[in-house]
């Protein structure tokens, strides 16, 4: 059972975030050197990391190919990570507007938005020094986001925030160390990954002290809301645009991504740890079935 988290403890919990933030905290803009060559022959993405490893059309692919296509798949995942921050930041202001500006909670909300703000600058700058045209979601997918706004509040909110947020975490924390991958994506990484932990902790809070003042079928909504949302989020990680990189037909790369158990195996681990919490918290229920078990975060089952 989960511990309901008070008001008071949201505001310590915010206290030490915003200490924790004005600590530590980057500036990419000026951590990054951005004018620095990128290293001929280096990995952006590991290859087992690659929607299309371990298929015919991979084994089809030269090793440059290779490289090639996992620099567009980043930049796809950087990208996409801009829509879910810019989706994100649209759901943190709507709580400060009805929140108390003086408390520490409003305050954090606000430092969050502002990280959030230099995380997608230096998602799209990375974007384009890497070469890569704007990816983000497809079209129809970026339209339905728009809802999200309107249809998201409670647990799932914060539910959807985290989802994002440490499905992108894992991997980049994989990354991030790693000395065969590209030393710029390693710098982005790494500053993500450190200023991610303290959204973690905060929508986390959230998500368990909303909770516990959910009741019946408001239950039902929360859960099965989170697991669309869930869905379209780890679909929308790779633009099949991204194939035409190198030759493969959009179609054909997306349909053998989706049947792909590598690729499967990966959304699934990016989703261990955050899949683990939710369904502690009770998120994860009958009515989001469908669409977690699509989603592929639940793996193989
Ligand atoms: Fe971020
Ligand atoms: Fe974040």
């Amino acid at each position: 059972m989960t511990r309901a988290v008070t008001e008071s403890s949201r505001e310590k919990t915010a206290h030490r975030l915003l200490r924790s933030s004005a600590n530590k905290f980057y500036d990419p803009e000026i951590d990054i050197d951005w004018d620095a060559p990128l290293v001929e022959g280096k990995r952006y993405l590991p290859e087992e990391r690659s929607s299309l490893y371990g298929t015919q059309l991979w084994d089809r692919l030269t090793p440059e190919q290779r490289i090639e296509l996992g620099k567009h798949e980043i930049a796809s995942i950087a990208t996409n990570g801009i829509w879910f921050e810019v989706l994100l930041m649209q759901m943190l202001l709507k709580e400060v507007y009805d929140a108390d500006p003086t408390t520490e909670f409003a305050q954090y909300a606000l430092t969050e938005i502002a990280d959030e703000c230099r995380h997608s600058t230096m998602f799209a700058r990375f974007s384009e020094r890497v070469g890569c045209p704007h990816y983000g979601p497809v079209p129809w997918r970026k339209r339905l986001g728009k809802l999200l706004n309107v249809l998201a509040y409670g647990p799932a909110m914060y539910g959807s925030i985290l989802v994002a947020e440490e499905i992108l975490d894992r991997l980049q924390r994989e990354q991030m160390n790693d000395p065969d991958i590209q030393p710029l994506v390693r710098m982005v990484n790494r500053i993500h990954v450190l200023e991610e932990a303290r959204h973690v902790t905060f929508a986390r809070e959230e998500v368990k002290r909303r909770m516990s003042t959910l009741r019946g079928p408001e239950r039902a909504y929360q859960q099965w809301l989170l697991a669309v949302v869930s869905n379209e989020i780890t679909h929308s990680l790779i633009n099949p645009n991204v194939y035409k990189a190198v030759g493969i037909r959009p179609r054909d790369g997306q349909r053998a991504a989706e049947a792909n158990p590598y690729w499967q195996e990966t959304i699934r681990y990016t989703g261990e740890r955050i899949m683990g919490f939710l369904d502690e918290v009770g998120l994860v229920g009958a009515p989001g079935m469908p669409w977690w078990r699509r989603s592929f975060l639940l793996g193989a089952r």
